[in-house]
């Protein structure tokens, strides 16, 4: 199919079915955006969302975090799990004050460089922070196009070159569309092309998915997942 019938099928939807989620609303800060990420990484948006606003009223601001007292930190962060991810975003604050003026850097190097911040977290704030044309993969992403383009039920445990620059190649070329492909296919992978039970019929892709065409195969590598 023709690549600009599929992006716009996946904005379609997205403007459609998204949620309205806070760290998306284009008042947001560059800040907001990366606490939200590195918040998500391990916790579901429904115990993210009220800890985002409650440590986003604490410390709206890089030096707001850098200043303040571990403990306190460290409660804020509550029941999201992993309170190690709290510590690292407190000196991700302070190397963002020692080193960005207190302002948080907009290119996937300059983020890669700051603690606690993967190539996936990166990618996230240039795309969504600062509307950098970018390649954002995180799970939901890589499943949604494993099984749009190569038919596999789930993408590998680790993240290929091949599968990059595969994803690369079908970013839209305008920024602001590349954008909302990014977050449009990571939210269709959290809503209707899930892991355990993709509702095939609700997916505005269902015409061109190969794993549907090849009858929804399992996971040929199941017995080896966790
Ligand atoms: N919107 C932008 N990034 C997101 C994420 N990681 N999870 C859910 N919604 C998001």
């Amino acid at each position: 199919q023709n690549p600009t019938e599929l992006h716009r099928d996946v904005l379609a939807w997205y403007d459609e079915h998204a949620r309205d989620l806070p760290w998306r609303r284009p008042d947001t800060s560059a800040w907001g955006v990366l606490v939200s990420e590195v918040m998500l990484q391990q916790t579901p948006v429904s115990r993210v969302e009220p800890a985002w606003h409650r440590w986003m009223a604490a410390w709206p601001a890089p030096t707001d975090l850098a200043a303040a007292p571990a403990a306190e930190v460290l409660r804020a962060w509550d029941r999201l799990g992993y309170p190690r991810r709290a510590l690292r975003l407190r000196e991700c604050a302070q190397a963002i004050v020692a080193h960005h003026g207190g302002r948080v850097p907009g290119t996937e190097a300059e983020l890669l460089a700051l603690p606690g911040i993967g190539s996936y977290t990166a990618a996230a704030v240039a795309a969504f922070a600062y509307g950098r044309r970018v390649v954002v993969l995180d799970t939901n992403v890589r499943r949604v196009l494993g099984r749009l383009f190569d038919g596999h039920a789930l993408p590998a445990p680790s993240l290929t070159q091949a599968e990059r620059q595969r994803a690369a190649a079908r970013l839209p070329a305008h920024t602001p569309d590349s954008v909302r492909w990014n977050v449009g296919l990571m939210e269709l992978g959290a809503l209707v092309c899930t892991a355990r039970a993709p509702r095939c019929e609700a997916c505005p892709l269902r015409g061109y998915c190969a794993w549907r065409r090849a009858g929804r195969p399992a996971d040929p590598h199941a017995g080896l997942r966790r």
